[in-house]
């Protein structure tokens, strides 16, 4: 039986690729600093910026950031909390963040860095720490799918995970959910339909087909190797 801390952290994949060299490594050492999020038991999540926000929004495993980066420039009034154990992911984003905070407009620039936090790990590390009712919102974007049967149990959405979401979720925060595997889409619309704290906001057949309009596409997406993209939008009740 493996000790629970080291099955804990079987979950996602790998957390090194290629060796950083040059910029992207210099980021790792000076920006990921001042945005690295200090995970405090209970801290309301507005806090943890250095700019005031009227709410705060997770988003886990965010890739290479682009759609984290994407949000944080469309809604100025949001903090931007994200979650990647990818460490060349996370560089990917500090060097889109670098790159627009070279021009420190106000709206673009120096606002981004009190706006956003990092964490270089496990979402379920913040998750687990923030207190009931805390988020506006929390985006799931292709989750690693995990296809092999003996590996669902490292898929992100369980029933559990669910239980957790709904705790430090606020009242009407939404729960977005996108899949490009077969396998996973069934098995997390089973469990975010039969939990009574979340509502599915689909009105017709194909609004899980399409992209919201508002919902930037991530770079995993545009690949979208193992078939046609869902989109899901729940509403915790
Ligand atoms: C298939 S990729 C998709 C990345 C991005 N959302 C996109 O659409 O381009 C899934 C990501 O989730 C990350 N991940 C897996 N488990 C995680 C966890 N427990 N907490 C945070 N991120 C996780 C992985 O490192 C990986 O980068």
């Amino acid at each position: 039986m493996p000790h629970p801390e080291r099955q804990r952290r079987l979950l996602y994949g790998r957390r090194k690729g290629p060796k950083l060299r040059g910029r992207q490594a210099e980021l790792l050492d000076t920006l990921l600093p001042l945005l690295a999020l200090k995970i405090e038991k209970n801290k309301n999540p507005r806090e943890y910026f250095s700019t005031p926000v009227s709410e705060v929004w997770l988003e886990v495993g965010f890739g290479a950031g682009e759609h984290l980066h994407a949000l944080a420039m469309a809604h100025p009034e949001v903090g931007l909390i994200g979650a990647e154990p990818f460490i060349n992911g996370v560089a990917k984003l500090l060097s889109r963040i670098d790159s627009h905070t070279s021009s420190l407009s106000p709206a673009g620039g120096e606002g981004i860095l009190g706006r956003i936090r990092l964490h270089a790990g496990d979402a379920r590390d913040i998750i687990d720490a923030l207190p009931d009712g805390s988020l506006g919102k929390v985006m799931i974007l292709f989750p690693d799918p995990w296809p092999k049967t003996r590996h669902r149990k490292r898929r992100f959405i369980q029933s559990e995970m669910l239980d957790a979401l709904a705790r430090v979720m606020k009242p009407g925060a939404e729960l977005r959910f996108a899949t490009d595997d077969p396998g996973y889409l069934v098995w997390a619309l089973e469990r975010m339909i039969a939990h009574p704290q979340f509502q599915w906001t689909a009105k017709r057949a194909g609004d899980w087909r399409q992209r919201p309009a508002d919902w930037p596409q991530t770079r995993y997406e545009a690949k979208a190797i193992r078939g046609q993209p869902s989109y899901f939008s729940f509403v915790r009740v």
